[in-house]
């Protein structure tokens, strides 16, 4: 296999406010990996309308996630965030791996089974070919590394699959297998009210997650009010296991500290919960509170966001376009 240019690729869907999930799982990992490679970092709205949108919503939710990648630290100066639908050559190029990709395989895919559940035949065909367009999102830009949330490992594995497939079926090197990066302390935020389940945007209770847009004061209460229990913190891992919400918000303040679990189980053991609670609940602020004002001041300027979304479509065309046309070649097409 060639060596590829390394380059990095995320997406985020515009499906409502981005959470702590969203940030510490991804998009803190998005800032620091500007240091070390080129990113491009995208809206994926034609990802969100696999389920229903409410068109006015989903128009401001772009912007919101475009405004919350930038205030999180995105450089839109010197990396490129764009929206998925402005640029044609993903969807152009999912097509192809819709004739690359198996039933077989999108049938495995666990969140599809998750989201249909028992309405697998009346869900849309877009959510179940949906990691065939993720896989183009990846591969329109020859990206080598994907830096998500463990929920989307699965996903990835398919995106390797389908471009090593398409790789062998075309006798062609063209396509890198794209790379995982799934790391930090936080790759699976679970919901504050019950830490079997992920934190997640669509969850009912609003206690169950913490919003970038969260005042203060909120962010309080909602740390004050996760699900614990009487006991004292305990000292070992192992035994954090058995207490899926205690571990929670360990893996939280270890994430925004920056540093190992063990670290923080250390600080906290033999402890009570509300030591903990208080701690996070100030380190949260911390973190969040400038992501929220800066938030604020940039869905204020919505002229300036459309800017920033018209330079990316300009620059993530330019490496996109090439591709599909090389595509186009090496099946026949041109
Ligand atoms: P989504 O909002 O589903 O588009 O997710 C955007 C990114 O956040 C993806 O990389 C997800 O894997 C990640 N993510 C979503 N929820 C969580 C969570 N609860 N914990 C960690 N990462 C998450
Ligand atoms: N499927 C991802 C999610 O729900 C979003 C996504 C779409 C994505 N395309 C991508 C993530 C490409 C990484 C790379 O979170």
């Amino acid at each position: 296999m060639k060596n590829f240019e390394q380059r990095v690729f995320s997406g985020v869907q515009p499906t409502g406010t981005l959470h702590l999930g969203n940030y510490l799982g991804a998009i803190k990992n998005f800032v620091e990996l500007q240091n070390k490679y080129n990113c491009v970092y995208c809206v994926v709205d034609q990802h969100a309308i696999t389920v229903e949108q409410n068109p006015a919503e989903l128009k401001s939710n772009i912007l919101e996630v475009l405004a919350s990648f930038i205030a999180a630290g995105v450089d839109y100066k010197k990396q490129i965030i764009f929206q998925q639908s402005s640029v044609p050559a993903h969807s152009q190029l999912a097509w192809v791996f819709n004739c690359v990709s198996r039933i077989g395989w999108l049938n495995r895919m666990t969140q599809f089974k998750d989201k249909a559940g028992k309405n697998k035949e009346n869900v849309s065909v877009g959510l179940m070919v949906y990691p065939n367009l993720m896989a183009a999102d990846i591969l329109a830009y020859l990206a080598t590394h994907v830096p998500v949330g463990d929920d989307q490992k699965q996903h990835l594995e398919l995106s390797r699959d389908i471009a090593q497939k398409f790789n062998n079926d075309f006798g062609v090197d063209f396509f890198p297998l794209p790379e995982p990066l799934i790391y930090g302390n936080a790759t699976r935020v679970m919901s504050l009210r019950d830490g079997t389940k992920k934190m997640s945007k669509s969850d009912p209770s609003d206690f169950s997650r913490i919003l970038l847009t969260d005042e203060d004061d909120i962010i309080v209460s909602k740390i004050k009010k996760a699900k614990s229990d009487s006991e004292l913190i305990p000292s070992s891992l192992d035994d954090l296991e058995a207490k899926p919400e205690c571990l929670n918000l360990i893996n939280i303040l270890s994430a925004s500290l920056n540093q190992e679990a063990s670290k923080t189980l250390g600080q906290y053991a033999g402890k009570e919960y509300s030591t903990l609670k208080k701690d996070l609940a100030e380190c949260l602020v911390q973190v969040i509170s400038p992501i929220r004002v800066e938030i604020k001041n940039l869905l204020n300027n919505q002229d300036e966001l459309n800017a920033i979304l018209a330079t990316g479509t300009e620059k993530a065309s330019l490496i996109a376009n090439p591709i599909l046309e090389d595509v186009y070649k090496i099946v026949g097409f041109k």
